[in-house]
């Protein structure tokens, strides 16, 4: 800008050519030199009378050997004013003096509106790359210490600050204290261990108000930190708290500028606190997340102590059906056939009767044994998981008319947690079949896939219809195994279209 403002006097003065040339510049609704030519002369901060008159009518004005043209917007904000100042000797303004001049003030509006508009445009698209900066810092699920100390190194650049450091708030059941581990500044990180109760030093006074505070010069403000005012050249200073949308202070920020640089503003300050704000949130998102993730990690483990523990009462009914009761059931038999033996043959009806009761123990012995084998087939004990498999397969073709292949391809020996899981999977799958697909053909196919295993079984059944599904618990058994072994579930069906059911485990060594 000032290079800019420096043309335009040049310009002008070579086109009036006057004595001097003085170019005003309007800040914060203040007029004030801003280029005089030639240079050598003193100006005074005072705004003559023909600069005042020709920004307040914004045209041309002459007073005495002073001609002023206002520098504006197109909407008429003054940025500035030319002036022309002649000595006694020279002529008076012509006037196409005052013509040119006005030429003059328009380039200059139009050049200074531009190079202003270009200036904002510029600050505007640094302040969204660090707010997209920020925002990505936000996002990226970080531990929050981590966090702060990316976001302290974002903002230190976009504020234009030389500094900062960040705390978290600790909480215990008798205080609230903010703890700080590094202080930023000339582009690096200083160790910077320190805690601070409410009402010591600036982070102290922010956790005590919750809210921002500004110092003008650190070196000479009580609350400093001695350490720090000796270790760095710190002026303007500002602090804000990190508070989260229940008002709570989770931590604090503080920046610096270096003596003489210019101080933080209650805009900067309120503009930080909102910034402090975005920060809370993630700082709750992250610990709910690690909450959630401690919660999920507890109910899994439960859930699998919870299914080991019913995997082995099931082996236990199991066993004391088939060692115990099975045992007795025989014991029966035999006993009903002595009995048998001990009657006469005019005691007919008896024997009858004896032979009916026998032939209701068997049907009751080999029911047991087959809910004895349900209950914890001994195959996956004692042959192993595809052995299991296969018998459970041709159990079921005995009984009914579907025609079932079986194909395993590559596959592994696996934990055996995760082969009872995918056991029981196909076993529910399969009776889900019979219950309720009316299908003719099934196919089961288990297949290593790179470092993942698929077991899928697919059906030609009637299939079903997902929002009309109520009450059964197989489906829900499924996906709770599935999810305990942190595999993926896939079931697929439409009515009259069959229904394939696959998961898939990531390959875990046999233990
Ligand atoms: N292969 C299939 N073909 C057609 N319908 C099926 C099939 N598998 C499941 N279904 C439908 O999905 C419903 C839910 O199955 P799920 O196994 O969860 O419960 P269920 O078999 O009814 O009862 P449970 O398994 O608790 O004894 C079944 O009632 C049935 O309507
Ligand atoms: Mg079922």
């Amino acid at each position: 800008m000032e290079s800019l403002l420096a043309e335009i006097a040049r310009q002008g003065h070579s086109l009036i050519r006057p004595e001097r040339t003085i170019v005003y510049s309007n800040f914060d609704d203040r007029l004030r030199p801003a280029v005089d030519v030639p240079s050598s002369s003193k100006v005074s901060d005072e705004v003559p009378e023909g600069v005042a008159l020709c920004v307040r009518y914004l045209k041309p004005c002459v007073v005495d050997r002073s001609l002023c043209v206002p520098i504006v917007t197109t909407q008429n904000r003054v940025l500035g004013a030319i002036e022309f100042l002649r000595d006694g000797s020279s002529p008076d303004f012509s006037t196409q003096d005052i013509q040119l001049a006005e030429c003059v003030g328009q380039v200059a509006s139009s050049a200074v509106d531009r190079a202003r508009l270009f200036f904002r445009i510029e600050e505007w698209k640094r302040s969204m790359e660090t707010l997209l900066s920020f925002n990505a810092t936000v996002n990226q699920r970080l531990e929050p210490e981590a966090m702060l100390h990316e976001l302290v190194t974002n903002v230190t650049g976009f504020l234009d600050a030389d500094g900062g450091a960040s705390g978290l708030a600790l909480r215990s059941d008798s205080e609230v204290v903010f703890q700080c581990e590094g202080f930023y500044f000339a582009d690096r990180w200083h160790a910077f261990h320190r805690r601070w109760k409410s009402g010591e030093g600036l982070p102290g006074v922010v956790l005590r108000t919750e809210f921002p505070c500004l110092v003008e010069d650190y070196r000479t403000d009580s609350r400093a930190d001695r350490d720090l005012v000796s270790r760095f050249d710190l002026g303007s200073t500002v602090c804000v708290p990190i508070k989260n949308a229940r008002e709570q202070v989770l931590g604090f920020f503080q920046w610096h500028r270096r003596r003489g640089r210019p101080e933080f503003s209650w805009q900067d300050a309120a503009f930080l606190e909102s910034l402090g704000n975005t920060a809370a949130v993630a700082i709750d998102n992250s610990r709910l997340f690690k909450s959630l993730e401690l919660k999920n990690a507890q109910i899994k483990t439960l859930s699998l102590h919870h299914v080991q523990r019913l995997e082995e009462e099931r082996k236990h009914i199991a066993r004391e059906l088939h060692d115990e009761t099975g045992q007795v059931l025989i014991g029966l038999k035999l006993r009903l056939k002595i009995l048998s033996g001990l009657l006469t043959g005019d005691q007919q009806d008896a024997k009858d009767e004896l032979h009916e009761l026998g032939s209701q123990l068997s049907g009751a012995t080999a029911k047991l044994k087959d809910l004895a084998k349900r209950l914890r087939p001994p195959t996956l004990d004692e042959l192993g998981f595809e052995s299991a498999i296969r018998q459970l397969v041709s159990e079921i073709r005995r009984h009914t008319k579907l025609q079932i292949d079986v194909e395993f391809h590559s596959w592994p020996e696996l934990p055996s947690s995760s082969e009872t899981a995918l056991f029981r999977i196909v076993q529910e799958c399969l009776t889900n079949v019979v219950k309720h697909a009316q299908a003719t053909r099934v196919e089961i196919s288990l297949v290593t896939q790179g470092h993942r295993q698929v077991l899928r079984v697919a059906d030609d059944g009637i299939g079903f219809d997902f929002d009309a599904l109520s009450g059964g618990l197989g489906l829900i058994g499924m996906r709770e195994r599935v999810r305990m072994l942190d595999g993926l579930i896939d079931v697929q069906s439409q009515l009259g279209q069959g229904t394939v059911i696959a998961v898939t485990l990531k390959t875990a060594r046999a233990e």
